[in-house]
């Protein structure tokens, strides 16, 4: 068969219809979504690219940070707060809920809808029974979002945090995990995919090891949600939290807290408002909350953004538009391709993201001994690159992002100017 034929047969390579129905109200709609027959894989990118905004002006290599999202998002966000504002009501924030469920493959009723990650997480953190004595297992490599919650929690609760450095192999890691493991060990709180080297952890082995022990498994999926096919239920964890406004291209606010069911009375709410009660009373004669709804809409209160729910909804309906299994080869593909051509230059480079391909994604990470991080951060943006860098963990190193919207032109040029600094 052709490749071609075999792409077609892959992807299913029409994409129609669904996503542009009531958002082309204004003629921009030729702009979304409309990939039709298109001759071979490259056509087809170029497509996609052109449902996002996202400038020409540079070159896009900051996913990790921020998720540029495209037209159908835009709009959605845009048809739901002038809907909204039109009739003056406020319905449609649960609307994402059920999309978003099916999307990382759990019930309706285990997850929360929260406005990032840090949300999800400070949740967990602070709802979980722990004292001290206990042990929380995390890596060296935390971004703020996840380290913050934590360290916090071990001030007010004095448990302790144990530490390890993710290694190069998916095994190096479960095992750096199980030496730190003591009859202590209560949680293991780790992010599935690093923000600093893109290590992606062995999750569905972390979260066997942990249960055999009796050990709750939380993860930090910041980047995970939209740049792989995510399937909680196959990793098995207790609790998962992300975002919308990374890898899923959605809009910045949104979020989610997936608990296991079980957890449900073990996670106490430090917050609570309206929706997450089963009922309650303040009077002179009585002062009574009578309980928190069986789920984990529990987590959730208050009035949250109609329009960013919608936002999200097309969001997830973007990603399934194209299939997350292409969404997740092409992007990891872009990596990879980095990857392989800055480990084939001529000079003093080192890639800190693992070679084994199980334990990276769509970020690469790398060090130039020669020249100092932000000297090379200036240099690329000057050449109409917006990279991210990584102080993180003093790891002073340049981390690229790669996404359904990049290409191979781009890594080329990109490898261009490592190359040219690196020979020098
Ligand atoms: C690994 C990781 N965890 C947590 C966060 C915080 O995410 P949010 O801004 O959605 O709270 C980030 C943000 O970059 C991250 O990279």
């Amino acid at each position: 068969m052709s490749g071609r034929r075999s792409f077609i047969k892959k992807s299913a390579f029409t994409i129609a219809g669904s996503l542009l129905a009531g958002v082309n109200a204004d003629g921009r709609g030729q702009r979304f979504l409309k990939i039709k027959n298109v001759s071979d894989e490259d056509a087809f990118w170029k497509e996609v690219r052109k449902q996002f905004p996202l400038t020409h002006a540079r070159t896009y290599f900051n996913n990790g940070t921020i998720g540029p999202s495209p037209y159908p998002v835009l709009e959605a966000v845009r048809l739901k707060m002038e809907e909204l504002n039109a009739l003056g009501e406020y319905k449609g924030q649960e609307d994402s809920r059920k999309p978003l469920a099916d999307f990382i493959n759990v019930p309706f009723h285990e997850i929360s809808l929260t406005h990032n990650t840090t949300e999800g997480i400070n949740i967990i953190a602070a709802g979980l029974p722990l004292k001290r004595g206990d042990e929380v297992i995390m890596t060296s490599h935390e971004h703020a979002g996840n380290a913050l919650p934590w360290l916090n929690q071990k001030k007010l609760k004095g448990f302790k945090i144990r530490i390890f450095t993710p290694a190069d192999t998916a095994d190096e890691s479960l095992n750096l995990i199980n030496d730190l493991i003591t009859d202590r060990t209560r949680v293991i709180a780790v992010p599935h995919i690093t923000c600093t080297t893109g290590h992606l952890l062995p999750v569905r082995q972390i979260a066997d090891l942990a249960h055999d022990k009796g050990i709750w498994v939380f993860y930090d999926g910041a980047h995970a949600a939209g740049s792989i096919a995510l399937d909680l239920k196959k990793i098995g964890c207790d609790f998962y939290a992300s975002c919308g406004h990374k890898w899923l291209l959605g809009p910045s606010g949104t979020g989610f807290l997936y608990v296991r069911e079980e957890m449900f009375d073990i996670v106490q709410t430090e917050f609570i408002g309206a929706y997450s009660d089963t009922g309650w009373e303040i009077s002179e004669e009585r002062q009574t909350l009578s309980g928190y709804v069986p789920d984990a809409h529990r987590y959730d209160y208050g009035t949250q953004s109609a329009a960013l729910s919608n936002g999200l909804k097309a969001a997830v309906a973007f990603m399934n538009e194209i299939g997350m299994p292409l969404v997740e080869s092409y992007s990891r593909g872009m990596a990879t391709l980095l990857r392989n051509n800055l480990a084939n230059l001529d000079g003093d480079l080192e890639i800190l993201t693992p070679e084994e391909e199980i334990s990276r994604s769509t970020m690469v990470t790398f060090r130039l001994p020669d020249m100092h991080y932000r000297d090379f951060g200036e240099l690329a943006s000057e050449n109409k690159f917006r990279i991210r860098l990584v102080p993180e963990s003093k790891l002073n190193a340049i981390r690229i992002s790669t996404h359904i919207y990049n290409n191979k032109d781009e890594i080329d040029r990109f490898t261009s100017l490592v190359a040219k600094v690196i020979r020098r």
